[in-house]
């Protein structure tokens, strides 16, 4: 199998010490090989209303805090891209992770997705955690799992 048969690779990141395994999988498969294209996809969820009173308010700043942290994902994720002489883009996308990371699949016509088993809810007792699973079964394409 050659390398080059995954030349449009998409990591999904969502800053978990696994999402950043995969990514530096992902950019070493890139080293191989300058015509690999990188897309890192990491999917903001819309914001839920919290059960306070004033959840209006809670809703602001949960909405902020989650920008904040994006912000921090784009600035480190374009540093760590600019390493590599490879064409690499950082996308953030909104909706529900799972669904947003294969329909950005489909749409890229991706051919390989690298992702990792479990990310940030840290539950240890299923081997997938719930993106990585619904990504696995409705990807059009291979998906490596980091672990
Ligand atoms: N919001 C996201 N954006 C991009 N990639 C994501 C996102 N959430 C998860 N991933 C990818 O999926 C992998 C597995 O994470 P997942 O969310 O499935 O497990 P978990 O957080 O342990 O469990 P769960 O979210 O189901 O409670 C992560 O390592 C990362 O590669
Ligand atoms: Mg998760």
């Amino acid at each position: 199998m050659m390398l080059t048969d995954y030349s449009r690779i998409v990591v999904a990141y969502d800053h978990s010490d696994l999402s950043k395994k995969a990514l530096k999988m992902a950019m070493n498969l890139a080293k191989q090989d300058k015509l690999i294209q990188l897309n890192v996809v990491t999917v903001m969820q819309p914001v839920r209303p919290l059960p306070y009173s004033s959840y209006g308010y809670a809703l602001a700043l949960n909405r902020e805090s989650q920008e904040k942290e994006f912000q921090a994902i784009r600035d480190e994720i374009t540093e760590e891209l600019k390493t590599l002489p490879n064409k690499s883009k950082l996308l953030l996308l909104e909706g529900l992770p799972g669904q947003m990371i294969v329909e950005f699949v489909k749409e890229y016509d991706a051919d390989l997705v690298v992702m990792g088993s479990r990310g940030l809810s840290g539950l240890k007792e299923l081997f997938l955690g719930s993106v990585s699973h619904y990504v696995v079964q409705k990807a059009p394409c291979p998906v490596f799992i980091v672990k």
